[in-house]
């Protein structure tokens, strides 16, 4: 980071940031939990998910995405904002196949940990059950689409970080799925080490033999809240999002 610092608000905090530094990477440095999915700190934002919107000088835009600015007045943890959330996460479970009692991610998934942090305990909306495919074909990596929240995640780090061109997405709108550049996982050049690999916020991609090593309850998830690794940076712990 270099040249001068500057300041912005976030629900009437003061944020520090250097020029740059988008919003949710100030927030982040700061302490303040800005909810968000496809967003990873070692990968390029790609502002899919708009679960990081934010209301920026009255204006909605992903905070992943959007630079930090001086005398910014940024909006985040409202009942309005969280309620959008709600229903952007909301739409991710109906819209995929999720049975989080019997997933080997429960209680280390962001998806899952974003419902609960944002109080959503059960989705209203009709479940879609999609088909989705499963691809069990690689010796050691095992995905399954069911759970996938086309967050981006693997396609980005795939391409920036391995080097490889492993995953993409196929189809448009609510039939877009995603998709790998051969006919099956064995025959990419995928493996276990990759980042791709470790990115997957849900139980999409998973790495075979590791299932089960951390027993639930005991999982990241289970012993905090999502975000609260950045909050403990500050003393600020909101036991609840503004609903
Ligand atoms: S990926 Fe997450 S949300 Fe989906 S079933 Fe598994 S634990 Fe639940
Ligand atoms: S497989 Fe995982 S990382 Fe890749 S798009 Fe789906 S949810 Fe995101
Ligand atoms: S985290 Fe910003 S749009 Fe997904």
């Amino acid at each position: 980071m270099s040249g001068e610092t500057f300041t912005f608000t976030v629900d009437g905090v003061e944020i520090e940031a250097f020029p740059g530094q988008t919003i949710i990477q100030a927030c982040d440095a700061a302490g303040v939990y800005i909810p968000r999915l496809c967003y990873h700190p070692d990968l390029e934002p790609a502002g899919h998910c708009r679960v990081c919107t934010c209301k920026i000088d009255g204006r909605r835009s992903s905070a992943c995405t959007m630079p930090a600015s001086r005398g910014m007045v940024v909006e985040s943890n409202t009942a309005e904002l969280n309620a959008d959330r709600r229903t952007v996460i909301e739409m991710l479970f109906v819209e995929g196949n999720h049975f989080c009692p019997y997933c080997e991610k429960s209680g280390d998934c962001e998806l899952q940990a974003l419902a609960y942090r944002l109080g959503l305990a059960a989705p209203e909306l009709p479940y879609q059950w999609p088909h989705r495919e499963l691809d069990a074909s690689h010796p050691d990596i095992f995905i399954d689409r069911n759970r996938c929240v086309l967050c981006s995640r693997c396609i980005r780090a795939s391409r920036t970080e391995d080097g490889k061109t492993v995953f993409g997405f196929e189809r448009r709108g609510i039939h877009m799925r995603l998709n790998i550049d051969a006919k099956a996982l064995d025959e990419t050049n995928i493996a276990a080490a990759d980042k791709a690999v470790h990115v997957c916020p849900v139980g999409c991609i998973v790495i075979k033999r590791t299932g089960y090593r951390t027993p639930y309850g005991s999982r990241r998830f289970d012993q905090a809240p999502i975000g609260s690794d950045i909050e403990v940076k500050r003393a600020h712990h909101p036991a609840k999002e503004g609903r």
